[in-house]
């Protein structure tokens, strides 16, 4: 198989891994010196990959890295189970020991394994509990009782944290993980996901259990000059080339968003012959439109008219003073009083967001693309 110029969606390593020079070495201090980190951003701009990154230049038999992604969760139980699962599986290496550590472990659980087909590196433990009062907490403490006795420190990578903010009853669970694990002091932790708004209600909020937890990391753009030479290094590894000028112009039209700076580029390469131009850019732009067409229409077919023209002002340079008579005439939003509820509900989609104090955005470059070229400009 050939090489493939550039991937996403998917978390990427290696080669494909660019940039974040100080963003490894912000995370592989904390992981080291047991400062729990929280990682925020916009989605599909890399936090997997990062902190993928960072545990592979960090794990040893000192320091176990345990892996779990809470996306699945849909209730605490589910939750500590899956941390159980994780955190018995970074620390025992073979299978034996994982039976052997779950037992004594969690002795007072009676832990059911669910093995998959390769046991070597797959199973999953669902827990009975027997006395459910304290089982919670119980589970919670495993890491740190566990690093305790075999004398290692820990890191616990947690993706998806915000969907404990779903779960019922959310605000006790938190206070519950929070009250636990500011205690440990073998164990750390660090939680990311990809619902901006949800993770800062979570991290942001003083009234909170998990306000200021650690050290909060916002993971920024990669800059575009990095993305040219690494789109122009990858085109000329695969026996094409691009002009400096063309990739600029496709981390201009992505705004240097991770994934769609990377999918757009794929696309141009697909269209291109030996030498890109610009015509190849245009239509690989097309391409990125009817790609992501399936996924604009479910996110915004039930938004009301007043959402839509919110999102249109938006787009059109408007990114504070919504209440002003003008720009209420002029997008057609209603009232003033309108104005709060439709950021509330466009935030809580996660189809705007606050870049700055008092700036507000469209999330997604590309959905503000679309709407233009395909919803607007056809009324
Ligand atoms: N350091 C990087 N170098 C090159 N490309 C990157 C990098 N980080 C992210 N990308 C691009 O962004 C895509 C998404 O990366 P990743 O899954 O790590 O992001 P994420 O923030 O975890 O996404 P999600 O919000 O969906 O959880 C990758 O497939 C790749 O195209
Ligand atoms: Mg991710």
């Amino acid at each position: 198989m050939s090489t493939l110029p550039f991937v996403f969606g998917v978390k990427v390593e290696g080669d494909m891994f660019t940039d974040r020079i100080d963003e490894t070495k912000r995370l592989v201090a904390n992981f080291q010196h047991g400062i729990n980190t929280i990682i925020i951003s916009p989605r599909r701009m890399g936090k997997t990959s990062l902190v993928e990154k960072v545990v592979s230049l960090t794990a040893s038999n000192e320091m176990r890295i345990a892996k779990m992604d809470a996306f699945g969760c849909r209730s605490e139980r589910e939750f500590v189970d899956a941390f159980a699962t994780a955190v018995i599986r970074a620390t025992s290496t073979k299978w034996e020991e994982w039976v052997e550590n779950a037992k004594s472990f969690l002795s007072r659980f009676s832990p059911k394994f669910t093995i998959s087909q390769d046991p070597q590196t797959s199973f999953s433990v669902s827990l009975e509990y027997t006395q459910p009062n304290h089982a919670i907490e119980d589970i919670l403490e495993l890491p740190e009782m566990i690093a305790k006795q075999k004398q290692i420190d820990m890191v616990i990578c947690i993706d998806e944290f915000q969907q404990i903010g779903e779960f019922p009853d959310s605000l006790t669970f938190q206070k519950k993980l929070r009250s636990v694990w500011q205690l440990q002091s073998h164990v750390h932790y660090c939680l990311y996901g990809s619902k901006k708004h949800m993770m800062e209600k979570i991290f942001l909020n003083r009234h909170y259990p998990f306000y200021q937890f650690g050290d909060l990391m916002y993971l920024k753009k990669i800059k575009r000059e990095e993305w040219v030479s690494f789109i122009c290094d990858r085109f000329a590894q695969t026996g094409k080339h691009i002009s400096n000028d063309l990739a600029q112009q496709i981390c201009a039209v992505t705004e240097d968003y991770s994934s769609y700076v990377q999918q757009l580029a794929w696309l141009v390469w697909l269209q291109t012959d030996k030498e890109t131009n610009a015509e190849d850019l245009s239509r690989g732009i097309n391409s990125l439109l009817d790609a992501n067409e399936a996924l604009f229409i479910q996110q915004t077919e039930n938004l009301s008219e007043y959402q839509m023209n919110f999102l249109k002002a938006i787009y059109s340079g408007i990114h504070t003073g919504f209440t002003q008579q003008s720009v209420l005439q002029v997008f057609h939003l209603g009232t003033s009083a309108n104005i709060t509820k439709l950021k509330k509900a466009l935030q809580e989609k996660d189809l705007i967001t606050l870049s700055a104090p008092n700036h507000l955005d469209l999330s997604d470059p590309i959905l503000g693309l679309w709407l233009k070229q395909r919803v607007w400009m056809k009324n």
